[in-house]
């Protein structure tokens, strides 16, 4: 019935896979790469204070929120803008430079928000594939053409961890014509170690065409408040906030991230936590011979070599839920979050357990 009203872009989308959710209590999650410690203390004290004030509609436009990313990074707050989410920025971003037929590049297995956005608004698909589980800067420029309009680069990249290196990206940059918008999602950079890891503000800071997306959600422990915030430069930026929704990021919300930002106890903790994390998963994955990538974020993919739905039930069986990656083209991985120490020594010895 419905169906003759519907938009044939809408037509074409398969909804978004979540990570599941516990069913029982004691069932550990690792499937949506959440901050293991929940969220920041001193995000949950300003979310209290400020639920005072629900009566009053927030600040339009996140105005206090954005200066102080803004100090962080160097930048003005006209080169920030908040969403309810980073997924919500993909969106302003599409419904602001996206015309229908414009080619979007994107790499195949990659987090599916960016296909999403690109369909609502009628993008052309342009799919690159991974080279051995990692973005293909090289294919990814060889594939721009006149019609190109957004490429997304995911460093670090999810599903896989891994991180494009500064000379890679510095040569995607120099090939990328002027008409061309690169998005890169940062959802996961406050967890890099790598020394190689591209500066990408660094370049906003120089004036180059480029839109940085982070978030809330995974370092600062605020997924489930919604917070995320495209950076670039302020013409960019200008458009995009008359495109956004009013009221997209709600008083709590801007509160919260706010005050996280300065949460140098817990920061500190979370980082520690994941940089010994990963190094004890390595050697434990090692021990199993598993095939496995190292990471830059706070999840690592694991190329079980067979089906991953049917590991995935296993595992829940067991009490951990993981990510099989079927939704994103990869049956047979897997992707865990890394969790606390006591998590991930349940994730391995249900492990050894399941193989
Ligand atoms: C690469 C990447 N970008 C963006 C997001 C979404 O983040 P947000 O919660 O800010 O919408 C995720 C969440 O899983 C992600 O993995």
């Amino acid at each position: 019935m419905a169906e003759k009203f519907v938009r044939p872009e809408i037509e074409g989308i398969a909804e978004y896979v979540p990570g599941k959710a516990p069913t029982k209590p004691g069932v550990i999650k690792l499937a949506s790469n959440e901050n293991p410690f929940g969220p920041s203390p001193k995000a949950l004290e300003a979310i209290a204070k400020e639920s005072k004030n629900l009566h009053v509609y927030p600040d339009q436009k996140a105005n206090l929120l954005r200066e102080a990313l803004a100090k962080r990074f160097g930048l003005s707050k006209d080169n920030i803008i908040c969403g309810n989410g980073s997924d919500d920025i993909m969106q302003i971003l599409a419904a602001t430079y996206l015309n229908p037929n414009d080619e979007v590049i994107i790499s195949k297995n990659t987090f599916s928000v960016y296909e999403l956005v690109a369909r609502i608004f009628g993008g052309k698909l342009v799919f690159v594939d991974l080279n051995n589980f990692e973005q293909d800067l090289k294919a990814i420029a060889a594939a721009i053409t006149p019609k190109t309009k957004l490429i997304f680069l995911t460093n670090p990249h999810n599903p896989t961890g891994t991180s494009f290196a500064a000379k890679d990206f510095d040569a995607l940059l120099k090939t990328v014509p002027e008409n061309v918008l690169l998005v890169v999602d940062e959802a996961y950079a406050e967890f890099v170690e790598s020394k190689e890891f591209p500066d990408s503000l660094k370049h906003i800071q120089e004036g180059r065409n480029l839109i940085v997306l982070r978030t809330f959600s995974k370092f600062y422990g605020l997924a489930g408040l919604r917070v995320g915030y495209g950076i670039a430069q302020a013409d960019l930026i200008a458009p995009m906030l008359k495109a956004k929704m009013p009221f997209n990021v709600s008083r709590l919300a801007q509160a919260g991230a706010a005050a996280s930002l300065n949460d140098k106890d817990f920061l500190d903790k979370t980082l520690k936590n994941n940089s010994e994390g990963k190094k004890y998963l390595y050697a434990e994955l090692d021990k199993l011979g598993l095939s496995y990538k190292k990471t830059e974020a706070n999840f690592i993919f694991i190329n079980i070599k067979k089906s991953a739905d049917e590991f995935f039930l296993k595992l829940m069986a067991e009490g951990v839920i993981i990510r099989p990656l079927s939704s994103f083209g990869l049956p047979q991985a897997i992707r865990a979050s890394i969790g606390t120490r006591e998590q991930s020594e349940k994730l391995v010895a249900i492990l050894k357990k399941v193989l």
